[in-house]
C-alpha cells in the first residue's frame, strides 16, 4: 500500500525517444495499485505504441480526439475527472509551448486544458531545444501557473549530445508523482535526520561499523519529504538512492556526523536520530596498513563518541526531538528508559534481529501517552505510520 493506492493516475506521452521510461512509469504506478489511464499524442504513439501502454495499463489507451469508442465521446473531459495527477512524460518542446499557450489541437493538449487535477511535465529534449529562449520562457510560465516541471536531468543524449534535457529516470518520477498525493502533514517544518552506520577507521583500510543498510531512515527520510517538510539527512556510508526532494549530507564517523548535525541544527524543527551511530571508537587510527605479526594481534584501546542525539535534546531550545531504540530483548524498558533518559519526545523502538539490514521492520512508538505499535510490514509503510504519528504530536506551527 502507499498514498498511489487506488488512485487515478492520467499519463500522457507525448514525441520523443524517452517514451520508452514512459512505459516503465505505468508498470511501477500499477504496480503500486494506481488506477493508470494513458493517452498520447500522434508523435508518442511513433515511438512507443498503444498496445504497449494498454498492455501494461490494462486500459484502452487514447490519441485520437474523434475516437467514437467513449460513450460520451468526451475523452477530453472524462479522462481527468477523479484524477490525482496527470503527468505527461515525456514533455516535448512543441507540447510544452502548446500548454503555455492554452492550445488544445490534439486529445492531450485539450485533456491538459480541460482538467480538473495537478500536472506534472517531464521534459524531455535536446539541450539546445532545452536552453532556447521559448522553451525557458515556456518552462517559466508552465511553472508560474502552477505546473510541476519536473527536471530535466543532464547526461548523455539520444543525439548523442551531452547537456541537460533528458527525461528523469521513471523511479523518479514515479517518487515526484507519490510526493505529490501525499498529504501535506508537515508543511512548513525543517526536519534533520541521521541514518545508515557510522565507520571508525582502525587504519586506512580497516575500521569498527555495524549492519545497519540506511533503509530505515532513508525510508523515513523520503516520507517525511512527501509529507512536505524540507528534509536535510545526514547519511552514513550507505549505498541507498538519495530520496526525492531530501538534501542529503555523506559522513562517515560519529564524530563527522556530530559535525555535521550540529552545522545544520540552527532552524530545524523536527531532530530524528536513526543513525546507529558507533558508541566507540578507535583511540588511535594508524597512518599505514597495520601489519600482523605473528602471535602478537594488536589490542583495540576505544575511546568514547559523543551521543549526537542527547547533545542534540540538551541545546537550550533544541528542536522535537525523535530517537530510535534498537534493542536485542527487552525493548519496552529500553525504549522507555531512553525516552526519559535522553529527554525525547518520541522513541520508535524495534529489535535488531526484526529490522536490521532487511526491507521490513516492526516497530513499537512511545511518548508520554505510552506505547503504540504499528503494524509490522515494509520499510516505506512502517515511515508513513512514524509521520503520521509525529505530525500529531507536534505543535502548531
Ligand atoms: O539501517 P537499517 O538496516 O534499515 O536498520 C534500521 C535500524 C535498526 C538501524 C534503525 O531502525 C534503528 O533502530 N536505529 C537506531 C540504532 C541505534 O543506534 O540505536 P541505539 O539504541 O544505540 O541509540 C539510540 C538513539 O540514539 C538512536 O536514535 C541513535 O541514532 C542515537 N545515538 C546513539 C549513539 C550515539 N553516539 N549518537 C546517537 O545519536
Amino acid at each position: 500500500m502507499t498514498e498511489l493506492t487506488g488512485k487515478k493516475i492520467v499519463v500522457g506521452v507525448t514525441g520523443g525517444v524517452a517514451a520508452y521510461k514512459a512505459a516503465e512509469l505505468v508498470r511501477l504506478l500499477v504496480k503500486a495499485g494506481a488506477e493508470v489511464h494513458v493517452a498520447m499524442t500522434e508523435a508518442g504513439a511513433r515511438f512507443v505504441t498503444p498496445v504497449t501502454f494498454q498492455a501494461l495499463s490494462g486500459r484502452t489507451v487514447w490519441v485520437d480526439a474523434w475516437d467514437a469508442r467513449m460513450p460520451n465521446n468526451m475523452a477530453h473531459i472524462d479522462l481527468t475527472r477523479g484524477a490525482a495527477a496527470l503527468i505527461i512524460a515525456p514533455a516535448s518542446a512543441d507540447f510544452m509551448a502548446k500548454l503555455a499557450h492554452g492550445m488544445a489541437d490534439d486529445l492531450l493538449s485539450t485533456l491538459c486544458l480541460a482538467r480538473d487535477c495537478p500536472l506534472l511535465v517531464a521534459p524531455a529534449m535536446n539541450r539546445q531545444m532545452w536552453q532556447s529562449p521559448p522553451t525557458q520562457r515556456n518552462a517559466a510560465q508552465l511553472r508560474a501557473d502552477g505546473v510541476a516541471v519536473l527536471g530535466p536531468a543532464a547526461g548523455e543524449q539520444a543525439c548523442g549530445e551531452t547537456g541537460d534535457g533528458r527525461m528523469l529516470e521513471a523511479e523518479e518520477l514515479f517518487a515526484a508523482l507519490l510526493a505529490h498525493v501525499t498529504p501535506k502533514r508537515l508543511a512548513g517544518r525543517r526536519v534533520l535526520m541521521t541514518a545508515g552506520p557510522t565507520f571508525e577507521a582502525l587504519d586506512p583500510v580497516r575500521g569498527l561499523t555495524n549492519i545497519s543498510s540506511g533503509k530505515m531512515g532513508y525510508a523515513l527520510a523520503a516520507a517525511c519529504a512527501n509529507a512536505g517538510a524540507e528534509v536535510t539527512l545526514v547519511s552514513g556510508p550507505v549505498s541507498q538512492p538519495t530520496p526525492w526532494g531530501v538534501q542529503r549530507i555523506d559522513v562517515r564517523s560519529a564524530a563527522d556526523m556530530h559535525r555535521a548535525v550540529m552545522q545544520h541544527l540552527a532552524r530545524q524543527d523536527i531532530f530524528i536520530g536513526v543513525a546507529a551511530v558507533a558508541d566507540f571508537r578507535p583511540a588511535r587510527v594508524a597512518g599505514d596498513k597495520i601489519k600482523k605479526t605473528a602471535g602478537a594481534p594488536p589490542t583495540i584501546e576505544l575511546l568514547e563518541n559523543p551521543d549526537i542525539l542527547a547533545d542534540v535534546a540538551a541545546q537550550p531550545v533544541p528542536p522535537f526531538c525523535v530517537g530510535f531504540a534498537a534493542e536485542s530483548c527487552e525493548l519496552d524498558t529500553y525504549a522507555t528508559d531512553k525516552l526519559r533518559r535522553k529527554r525525547l519526545k518520541l522513541v520508535v523502538g524495534n529489535l535488531v534481529q526484526d529490522g536490521m539490514g532487511g526491507d521490513d521492520n516492526v516497530v513499537v512508538l512511545y511518548d508520554a501517552t505510552g506505547r503504540h505499535p504499528l503494524p509490522p510490514g515494509p520499510k516505506a509503510a512502517v515511515a508513513r505510520g512514524i509521520v503520521d504519528h509525529l505530525a500529531a504530536l507536534l505543535p502548531p506551527a
